[in-house]
């Protein structure tokens, strides 16, 4: 039966942990898998989580299973973090919330829903875009092409591309689209350009699907949130998949979302009922623990306001990390502009560094990036940052 089994490359993310942990070396370190560190190199606790989970605990509550689409509470408090607390749609029954494994649980999620329910069979995701869509999306039956994303002259936004890429799909393509702190690349939309291309999408009869995993990391929590609003204004429908994994430090917890825009209370019902089915069919119904926790500090105001503190902090020093690694790049002898590594937004920096540069970080000085370029600032410290802004220099330089 396993004997034709072949073996499967390593994950391109996921396996940077499993070659980073078998490294012996001492000084190593791991900027590939998106993951926010503190200054002392610490995945955080954050004090509101601690609080929430002290009470929880303290409760001793029984273990039954979730209502399929999850807990209410945490569902409601998804949907005014997405769309904002004075949204008119949170009671207008069109919105529809499930709970989901992640972020990652969401997509796929919306995947199969639109593959088994709309027919779905095209997806379109940005050129460069996060390792995991292609893959997540080819699994679950579809052909995945791309639309221009990254202009590498620029560091910057192809928009044009991106708008006659999005425009040439054929009608009713389902366009994959990262809402805030675009993943790997760092460049986010303004709202021109979201107009811009709502109104393609619109004119083209897409599907929109957001991906939100980086809510907070951007700007703050509300700004972050602008593709979202702005799909919701004008009217379309649309899928959002969001996740809690980076902005509460839950990563194993998986705590995710998926959230949809339907065009009627009635169409929201039977949409409802089949999510449940795809939710049903794949895991019956999901976890308690990290949704409960969530809900506890979005539902009160007092750990809402220790957690955005604490989500702010994460962010700041990120962007403190950019700033810094910039500095001390140019400081060891880079000539090129690397400004751009300040520009970027969210965790990552598309450094621009090329798959045989990444090998060789690896290789001579136990710095982990993803294939593409890509680095996790977040990873980046006082005590790891020298050595990361030299061994970058050096592999610049030669
Ligand atoms: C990442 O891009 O590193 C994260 O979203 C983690 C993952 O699952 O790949």
């Amino acid at each position: 039966l396993f004997s034709p089994v072949e073996m499967a490359p390593r994950d391109p993310i996921l396996g940077l942990n499993e070659a980073f942990n078998a490294d012996p070396r001492e000084e190593k370190v791991n900027l590939g898998v998106g993951v926010y560190y503190d200054e002392n190199g610490k995945v955080p606790l954050l004090r509101a989580v601690q609080a929430a989970e002290e009470a929880r605990v303290a409760e001793h509550a029984p273990r039954t299973y979730l209502p399929m689409e999850g807990l209410a509470p945490y569902d409601l408090a998804v949907q005014k973090l997405l769309l904002g607390a004075d949204s008119a749609l949170l009671s207008s029954g069109r919105l529809i919330t499930a709970q989901s494994l992640g972020g990652t649980g969401a997509l796929k999620l919306g995947a199969d829903f639109l593959y088994r329910l709309s027919g779905k069979r095209l997806v379109a995701i940005s050129d460069p875009s996060w390792e995991n869509h292609r893959s997540l999306f080819e699994a679950a039956g579809y052909e995945v092409v791309t639309y221009p994303y990254y202009d590498p002259a620029t560091h910057g936004l192809n928009l044009q591309g991106m708008l006659q890429g999005i425009e040439q799909l054929p009608e009713g393509s389902v366009v994959l689209l990262h809402a805030c702190c675009h993943n790997p690349t760092g460049v986010d939309l303004g709202v021109d350009e979201w107009k811009q291309v709502i109104e393609v999408v619109r004119k083209r009869n897409h599907v929109p699907f957001l991906d939100i995993a980086y809510q907070g990391f951007g700007d703050n929590l509300e700004e972050d949130a602008l593709a979202v609003r702005l799909f919701a204004e004008a009217g379309l429908p649309c899928l959002i998949a969001s996740s809690f994994s980076k902005s509460f430090s839950l990563y194993g917890e998986r705590v995710g979302a998926l959230t949809l825009i339907t065009e009627t209370p009635e169409e929201g019902e039977r949409v409802l009922s089949q999510l449940k089915r795809v939710i049903r069919t794949n895991y019956s119904n999901p976890p308690t623990h990290g949704a409960k926790v969530v809900a506890a500090v979005l539902n009160n105001a007092e750990l809402y306001a220790i957690w955005e503190q604490e989500l702010a902090e994460m962010r700041v020093r990120v962007k403190q990390m950019r700033q810094a690694l910039v500095e001390k790049l140019q400081a060891a002898g880079v000539q090129q502009d690397v400004s751009f590594i300040q520009q970027q937004r969210g965790m990552f920096s598309f450094s621009g560094l090329t798959r045989e540069q990444v090998a060789r970080l690896a290789e001579e000085s136990a710095i982990y990036a993803v294939g593409s370029g890509r680095i996790c600032v977040a990873a980046l410290n006082d005590n790891n940052i020298d050595v990361v802004a030299n061994a970058m220099a050096k592999v610049l330089l030669e």
